[in-house]
C-alpha cells in the first residue's frame, strides 16, 4: 500500500515512523509547505509543497493528513475526491457540520475515511476497555480524566492553535479530545454535560479556552469529570484516567514512580485496602506495538485491504465531535446540555 503524508510536524513524523515499521506500507510522497521539513525527504520519496498537487500527481493509494484543524474538512474532501483513502488527524473537524460533509464525501466516492484517534490504538487504552467489558470492576459509577500540557514550547504565540475559530475551540478540542473520545470508548456515551471554561490567557483568542472542566453523566448512569488546560505549570499526573466501579478501581497514570495501568478489585483481593496491581497489558491487548501510530496504521491498512470499516471511521468519530459541541454549548450558555437539547439546536 503506497502512502502519502501531508504535514510533517510531530504527528506527521509519527505516521512516517508507522509506515516505516510496517512491511506492507511504503511512503511514496510527503507534502509540507515548509521547505526544511519536506527537504528532509528529498531523494527518499516524492516531496510536494501543495497538497492538491500531491493528491493529483503522486501514486499514493492513501494519504494521512496531519495539518491544522481549519484545513481538516476541506482537505479531506479534496483528497477523497482525488481518489485517495484518508487517515485524518484528530479532532476529525471543528464542527459536526464539517464532519457530516466529510462522511458524505467518503460515502459518495467509496473511499475510506478514518480518524487518527491514537489512544484507541494504545495498548493501555485497549486493555482498559477490555477490563471494563470483562465486568471485573462491576457496574461503573464514576470516571475522572485529566490532560494538561504546556503548548508554548511547541506552538509560538500567534499560532492557529490559540485561535478558537481556526482550531474549533481551545484545550478541549486540541488536547482533551483524546480523553473525550477515550471516555466514549471505555465507559460509553455521555447523556449530559456541564462545562466551566476560563479565557485568561493573552495567547488565546476567539473562543479558545485555556482551561476547562466538564461534569458528565453517562447513559449508564455513571458520573464523570474532565479537566484540561494547555498553559504552563502542569502537574506530575498531567495525563490520567480513573474508572471507579462497584467491585474495583482502575487508573492510568503515575503510581509509585511508574506510569501505567493499575487496578485493584474484589476479584483480586476482598481487602479494599489492598494495594494496586499493575495490569498485564499484553494479556488484555496481545500483540500490540508500543507505538500507537503503528497499531493505528496497521488497522488502517487492514481495513483498506480487506474492505473493513475502521473502528474510528467518520460515523463513529462524529459522535465525539457531537460531544465536544455539547461541552462548548454548555460553556457558552452556563447551563447543562443534554443530548435532547443538542439535537434540538442542530435541527434549528
Ligand atoms: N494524535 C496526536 O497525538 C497529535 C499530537 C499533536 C497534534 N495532532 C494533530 O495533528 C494535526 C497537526 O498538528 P501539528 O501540531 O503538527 O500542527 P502544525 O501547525 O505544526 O502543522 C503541521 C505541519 O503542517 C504543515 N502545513 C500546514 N498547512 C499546510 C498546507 N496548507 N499545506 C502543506 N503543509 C501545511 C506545516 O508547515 C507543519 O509542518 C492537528 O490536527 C493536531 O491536532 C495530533
Amino acid at each position: 500500500m503506497k502512502i502519502g503524508i501531508v504535514g510533517l510536524g510531530w504527528p506527521g513524523q509519527q505516521h512516517v515512523r508507522a509506515v516505516e515499521e510496517l512491511e506492507d506500507a511504503e511512503l511514496t510522497a510527503v507534502c509540507d509547505m515548509d521547505p526544511a521539513k519536506r527537504g528532509a525527504f528529498e531523494g527518499k520519496c516524492a516531496a510536494f509543497d501543495d497538497p492538491d498537487r500531491m493528491f493529483r500527481d503522486s501514486d499514493a493509494d492513501a494519504v494521512v493528513l496531519a495539518i491544522p484543524h481549519h484545513l481538516h474538512a476541506d482537505m479531506t474532501i479534496r483528497a477523497l475526491e482525488a481518489g485517495k483513502h484518508v487517515l485524518i488527524e484528530k479532532p476529525m473537524a471543528r464542527s459536526v457540520a464539517e464532519c457530516r460533509r466529510m462522511i458524505e464525501a467518503s460515502e459518495r466516492t467509496g473511499k475510506t475515511l478514518m480518524v487518527a484517534h491514537n489512544w484507541r490504538y494504545t495498548p493501555w487504552c485497549v486493555a482498559a476497555k477490555r477490563i471494563v467489558e470483562s465486568g471485573e470492576l462491576g457496574a461503573i459509577r464514576a470516571v475522572r480524566t485529566e490532560w494538561l500540557l504546556n503548548f508554548r514550547p511547541s506552538f509560538p504565540k500567534g499560532s492557529w492553535i490559540y485561535n478558537g475559530d481556526l482550531a474549533g475551540g481551545g484545550a478541549i478540542v486540541s488536547l482533551a479530545i483524546h480523553n473525550v473520545d477515550a471516555l466514549r470508548y471505555i465507559v460509553g456515551e455521555v447523556e449530559e454535560v456541564f462545562t466551566k471554561q476560563l479565557f485568561t490567557d493573552d495567547w488565546s483568542s476567539d473562543g479558545a479556552e485555556n482551561w476547562a472542566m466538564c461534569q458528565l453523566r453517562f447513559d449508564g448512569g455513571a458520573i464523570g469529570h474532565l479537566f484540561t488546560g494547555y498553559t504552563p505549570f502542569y502537574p506530575p499526573d498531567n495525563g490520567m484516567l480513573y474508572v471507579y466501579g462497584e467491585r474495583g478501581t482502575m487508573f492510568f497514570g503515575p503510581w509509585q514512580g511508574e506510569t501505567g495501568l493499575w487496578i485493584r478489585s474484589a476479584s483480586r483481593s476482598e481487602d479494599p485496602e489492598a494495594g494496586y496491581e499493575r495490569v498485564e497489558i499484553e494479556r488484555h491487548a496481545p500483540g500490540m506495538a508500543g507505538h500507537a501510530q503503528t497499531n493505528q496504521m496497521r488497522h488502517f491498512l487492514d481495513c483498506l485491504k480487506n474492505g473493513r470499516t475502521p473502528e474510528t471511521d467518520g460515523r463513529e468519530i462524529v459522535k465525539t465531535i457531537e460531544l465536544t459541541e455539547m461541552m462548548y454549548e454548555s460553556g457558552r450558555t452556563g447551563k447543562p446540555v443534554n443530548r435532547t437539547i443538542a439535537a434540538g439546536l442542530e435541527s434549528r
